[in-house]
């Protein structure tokens, strides 16, 4: 199979990834089945599709013609046969359990055609722990997505050993011809490139908060106003859900207990949580939403070249 040969896709799981997904490949005009396992989920993924495409037209991230595209090219269904019917790619968003992730793939075995390529979009496993459940290692390997896909526009290419090759260059070029810029990764690494980045930054942040070296605003100034970027480390925790963090701290915490001021940051965490300070999706987490402090012009005092003839 080669990246021309791609028309089109399936998505496994349609919530919060699977959407972003789904929405990025109908944009680009391939043929979209969203798959779940409930009704009313695909009608509310359905819906929400053509609520972020509207918001992408008003903001001039796409045109007529490709917002055309997703109520011209997205079907649904339940029936995991119907979902597999002439399908090239498929792409797994279901929630994060290896035991659940193997339910699925060796299920989807019996149906899909057998030349499709089969990849998971998980964030903190790896593919070599599903891949013998597809049923087709050769042609199974993670393909990893960012939020919001279409303009934090990475996608994490992470074979298994005992993935085809020629496969991995598939995913690598099918990759940039829906705008995504594909990091082709040499071996399993279950954080992937930009997650493990995030995840040492986070750490590093926190450690300073629980040390009260500084509070976390200026915490966050610091690293936006040399860094040039719009939201700091605590702030992406807001976005991203402080009980999300919190889950992984936890997690890592049990794993290494004697890592120097994780404990204290698990505690530090728990009081947001505990307190449902989890960021955005509350209205309060380190910041307040709507229009938290640090989109505000005047948190970070930018150096502009005002004297620009
Ligand atoms: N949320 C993120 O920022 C992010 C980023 C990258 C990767 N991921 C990974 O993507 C995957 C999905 O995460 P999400 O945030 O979209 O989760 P989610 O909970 O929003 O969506 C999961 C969807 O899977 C469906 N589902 C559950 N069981 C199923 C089954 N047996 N068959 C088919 N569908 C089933 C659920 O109904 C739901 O719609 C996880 O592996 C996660 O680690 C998440």
């Amino acid at each position: 199979m080669k990246a021309d040969d791609i028309k089109k896709v399936l998505i496994i799981g349609s919530g919060t990834m699977g959407r972003h997904i789904g929405l990025q490949h109908a944009l680009y005009g391939y043929e979209v089945v969203f798959y779940d396992i409930d009704e009313s989920v695909l009608e509310v993924a359905v819906t929400h599709v053509g609520k972020m495409a509207s918001r992408l037209l008003k903001t001039g991230y796409i045109n007529e013609e490709m917002y055309a595209n997703v109520s011209r090219l997205i079907t649904t269904t339940t029936d995991p046969q119907e979902a597999s019917r002439g399908v090239q790619l498929v792409s797994e968003s279901v929630p994060e359990s290896i035991a659940l992730k193997q339910k699925v793939w060796s299920e989807f075995d019996k149906y899909l055609p057998a030349d499709a390529i089969l990849t998971t979009n998980t964030s903190t496993l790896v593919a070599s722990m599903f891949a013998e459940a597809s049923g087709r290692p050769e042609r199974f390997l993670a393909w990893h997505f960012h939020l919001p896909v279409l303009t934090a526009n990475v996608v994490d290419v992470m074979p298994h050993p005992g993935t085809d090759p020629a496969v991995t260059e598939v995913i690598l070029e099918h990759s940039r011809r829906i705008d995504q810029i594909p990091i082709d990764i040499r071996i399993e690494w279950p954080n992937y490139v930009y997650n493990e980045m995030l995840t040492s930054l986070q750490s590093a942040a926190l450690r300073l908060a629980v040390n009260n070296v500084a509070t976390p605003e200026d915490i966050d100034r610091a690293w936006m106003a040399i860094m040039g970027t719009n939201i700091g480390p605590f702030g992406i925790m807001d976005s991203v859900g402080v009980d999300t963090t919190y889950h992984i701290t936890a997690q890592d915490y049990e794993l290494h207990p004697d890592t120097p001021y994780l404990k204290e940051i698990v505690q530090f965490l728990k009081e947001k949580v505990d307190a449902n300070e989890l960021g955005r999706k509350t209205g309060k987490g380190f910041y307040s939403y709507p229009n938290p402090a640090y989109e505000q012009p005047d948190f970070v005092k930018r150096v502009l070249p005002k004297y620009k003839k």
